[in-house]
This record gives C-alpha cells, sequence and structure tokens, in this order.
C-alpha cells in the first residue's frame, strides 16, 4: 500500500493542487535562471513589477535570521548581498512559508530558528554563502507541510502512529506514506527549480552522510535542527530531538567546549529567547488552573521541574546517544542557571 501511496504523492507534487500557488514573478525568475549573466537591475524590474513580493522579500532579508547590521531597502541591493539563488528562493518559497505560519506557528518558528542557527554555525565553520544555507534551512521542513495539507488524514495516521508505537517522525512517514517528508521537499524544491544545493540539502536534512555533493550545507542543516528540537523549538506534531547522523557530527569537528562556546556566544542570544518563549508555553499548556493556583507561591520551583521535564521528554527518543545527552545536559544546566538567577532577583 505505501508502495501505491508513494506514487500518489510524487503524482500530486507535479500538480500541487492545494499547496500555495507561485507568485507569476516566481516563473519570470525561473526563465532567467539559466541565463549566461543576469545584471541586478534585470533582477529589480522583474520583482519590483510585482509590489506584494517586493514588499515580502524586502520583509524576509531584514530578518534577523539574516543577520545583516543595516536595513537593506531595495531589490538590487538584496541581490548584491544575497545573490539571485537566494533571492529566487525567498519569492518562490514565500507562499508556503505564509501558510505554515498560519497553519503551525510553531513548526514556523522552528524553521527561523533553524534558519538563525545554521547561519551562525555556517559562518563560524567558515562554509561559503551562508545565506545560502540559512535559505535551505529555513525551508528544510517545507514537504512536512505539504503532507500536512495535501494529506490531511494520513498525516492523523501518522501522528497516532507515532504515539501509539513511539517511533520516529521519519520512522511514521515512511512507514504509511512510503515516502518522507525530507524527499517530498526535494521533490518540490527540485520541481521549482530551485539551485540543486538547496534540493540536496533538503533531501538530506536528516541524513546528511548521503548527501554525495554538499555534504557541509546538509551538516549543518541537520545538527541546527537538532539544537532548535533540543530548545525545545518544535513543531506542535513533532516535539521529538531527531536522530544525530554521526558522520555528520564528524564532519563538522564540534568538541564540547565549541558546543558550549557557541551556544553561551552572544549571538546565540536569540536561540536561547525563542527557546525560553516557547518553554512558557509548554507550561502555560500543561499547567491546570488549581496547580497555577498551588504554583504561586513556589513558582521557580515547579518551573524549573516542569522544564526539565520536557527537556526530557524532547530527548527520550535519542538518550542513548552520548553527543545528545551532552547538548541534553548543557541546556539543562543553561536552564537551572537561568532560574538561579532568576530567583536571586526576587
Ligand atoms: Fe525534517
Amino acid at each position: 500500500m505505501s508502495a501505491a501511496t508513494r506514487e500518489l504523492i510524487l503524482q500530486r507534487i507535479n500538480k500541487h493542487s492545494v499547496f500555495p500557488n507561485l507568485p507569476i514573478v516566481a516563473f519570470k525568475l525561473n526563465e532567467i535562471v539559466n541565463k549566461e549573466s543576469v545584471t541586478y537591475s534585470e533582477i529589480e524590474d522583474i520583482i519590483t513589477k510585482d509590489p506584494v513580493s517586493t514588499a515580502k522579500l524586502l520583509k524576509i532579508v531584514n530578518c534577523s535570521f539574516y543577520g545583516f547590521p543595516q536595513k537593506i531597502s531595495t531589490i538590487s541591493k538584496a541581490a548584491l548581498i544575497l545573490g539571485f539563488n537566494v533571492i529566487r528562493t525567498i519569492i518562490i518559497t514565500t507562499p508556503m512559508m505564509e501558510a505554515m505560519k498560519d497553519i503551525d506557528v510553531a513548526l514556523w518558528e522552528h524553521a527561523t530558528c533553524c534558519a538563525l542557527c545554521s547561519g551562525l554555525i555556517a559562518k563560524k565553520k567558515r562554509i561559503k554563502n551562508p545565506e545560502e544555507v540559512s535559505t535551505a534551512a529555513l525551508i528544510q521542513n517545507i514537504g512536512f507541510l505539504f503532507i500536512r495539507l495535501e494529506f490531511p488524514l494520513r498525516f492523523f495516521d501518522i501522528m497516532k502512529k507515532i504515539k501509539k508505537e513511539n517511533i520516529s517522525l521519519l520512522e511514521a512517514e515512511t512507514s504509511c506514506l512510503g515516502i518522507n517528508h525530507a524527499e517530498i521537499g526535494a521533490e518540490l524544491a527540485r520541481l521549482w527549480n530551485l539551485p540543486p544545493k538547496l534540493v540536496e540539502a533538503i533531501r538530506y536534512h536528516h541524513v546528511p552522510s548521503q548527501s554525495k555533493n554538499y555534504q557541509d550545507i546538509s551538516s549543518v542543516i541537520h545538527f541546527s535542527d537538532i539544537l532548535v528540537s533540543g530548545l525545545g523549538v518544535t513543531s506542535s506534531s513533532d516535539i521529538f530531538v531527531p536522530p544525530l547522523d554521526k558522520p555528520a557530527w564528524d564532519f563538522l569537528q564540534y568538541d564540547q567546549n565549541e558546543l558550549v562556546k557557541f551556544l553561551e556566544d552572544d549571538e546565540s542570544k536569540m536561540l536561547w529567547d525563542f527557546s525560553a518563549r516557547m518553554g512558557e508555553e509548554f507550561l502555560k499548556r500543561d499547567t491546570t488552573a488549581e496547580e497555577d493556583e498551588k504554583a504561586r507561591d513556589i513558582t521557580p520551583i515547579v518551573n524549573i521541574k516542569k522544564k526539565l521535564t520536557f527537556l526530557q521528554k524532547r530527548f527520550a527518543k535519542v538518550a542513548d546517544d552520548p553527543v545528545l545527552v551532552s547538548i541534553m545536559k548543557i541546556i539543562a544546566k543553561h536552564y537551572i542557571e537561568e532560574e538561579k538567577a532568576a530567583c536571586q532577583q526576587t
């Protein structure tokens, strides 16, 4: 049955009837993609004919995850700084990202947080075009959204299976559909004529060691996904930290000290801010009115207990991986120190 479902999904990708339509400007950009040389004014001419796409593009390029110190106010400047491929990818994927924000705001936050984290790691690891890495990270789970929008009943089956059999998202997707969201996302990206680098990074973001040409980008996105999920910025449908692809970890050559340093860096502060917000959401969601009343006098203790419980829950499926357990401990230590500081203030 799953082989037939896989075929059905691949056919639907080519039709993508329900999935948000691409703006005309995206097709026009794709028309010039194979031209030998494209000027910035040519790109600007095409994009500015569509004021809605122009405004959306400028809003995204000024997002914190690209980390530009000054506001980018024109398309030609955005194209100059980010490159044609990044601009084109943003235009093409914006309708999907908007749909993601409407349908699953937590998944959208996970995407933006991964984009931020990937950009930071790419810069630290001196990977060329970190903006391209951020962009690929931003759209890595577009296949998950596709399943949710195009196959809602199957999506429901996948969620049920994860709960019932305590298996990972990828395992449940493969079992129910014969295909997973990474492969679906890559097929969509290929259909949209996105750069091969991005197609491959999306396809292998859960198994970067299988990436032939872009193991660097795939590994950065893979590890960011793990770190961001570990920090609690996860989709509401899948809270678990995905398993670590060991060769990718070796490829990144992080040691414990470097990782702690990375997480304590000023630039990583935003990751913790995201984490704290999602933690608060969890505390709100998981606390009854009676518990709230009881907790009034001992809030920090209740909070830290709950935060650590949620942290452990997120890492439950990867508790036998020493690297991931050490990441969990770094996060736990941060929570405890944060809580101590909060107690001292009150
Ligand atoms: Fe994924």
